[in-house]
């Protein structure tokens, strides 16, 4: 999906996929503390960047999508907190290495070509100790039409997670499973996603 379709997406006065952060993402909140450093990758509008950033986080966004970056702000600015944004493709940026104590993705679908090395720059950005949390959607979703797209081949299954991130994250939690979606239009109603959480093994 090119840039100017998720330009286009998010080219309205709300915000696509609500402004509340990933019900996934609020049950890892003891893994997170204050103080640590945050990317957040597709951040897209914000809602889990600013609410890492609420949480007392230093919160770094990354998306493709300018439009979705400016609404990020806006939300930010709403909020009262800082969000340091940047406007890449996360297929050519030059990713940071051991930058960060957590590094979030919530729904970024990417190709099969792109999506391995992507996913493991991903791990490359948590420093040693720190933690990688992910949550997709699984090949399940294309049964229930609530969000996603709708191609097999951008979703993504426990083996296809479990082999991007071999040797780079040790998993403590893989899961996939039906769950309740309440994400603004973007995403709402039961759907069916995967959730991962990997820690960085410390040198
Ligand atoms: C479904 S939205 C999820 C946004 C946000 N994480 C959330 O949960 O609300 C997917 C996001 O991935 C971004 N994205 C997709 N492919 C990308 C790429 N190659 N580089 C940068 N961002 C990308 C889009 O711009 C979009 O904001």
């Amino acid at each position: 999906m090119t840039q100017s379709f998720w330009d286009q997406r998010y080219d309205t006065p709300g915000y696509l996929y609500g402004v509340e952060p990933s019900a996934f993402l609020v049950t890892q909140r003891h893994r997170l503390a204050r103080g640590m450093d945050v990317l957040a990758v597709a951040d897209g509008e914000g809602r889990n960047g600013v609410w890492l950033a609420d949480q007392g986080m230093t919160v770094h966004a990354v998306d493709g999508s300018a439009v979705a970056l400016r609404k990020a702000l806006r939300l930010a600015q709403d909020r009262g907190v800082s969000l340091r944004t940047t406007h890449a493709d996360l297929a050519v940026w030059d990713w940071p290495r051991a930058a960060y104590d957590a590094v979030v993705c919530v729904f970024l679908h990417l190709p099969p070509d792109i999506r391995p090395a992507v996913h493991q720059a991903m791990a490359r950005a948590v420093r040693p100790g720190g933690v990688l949390i992910q949550e997709a959607f699984h090949p399940a979703q294309l049964c229930y039409g609530t969000g996603g797209p709708p191609v097999a081949s951008m979703l993504y299954d426990q083996a296809t997670l479990r082999a991007d991130y071999e040797g780079l994250l040790a998993l403590d939690l893989l899961e996939d499973g039906e769950v309740s979606l309440d994400n603004g239009d973007g995403h709402r109603g039961v759907g069916h996603t995967i959730r991962l959480v990997g820690g960085r093994p410390p040198v």
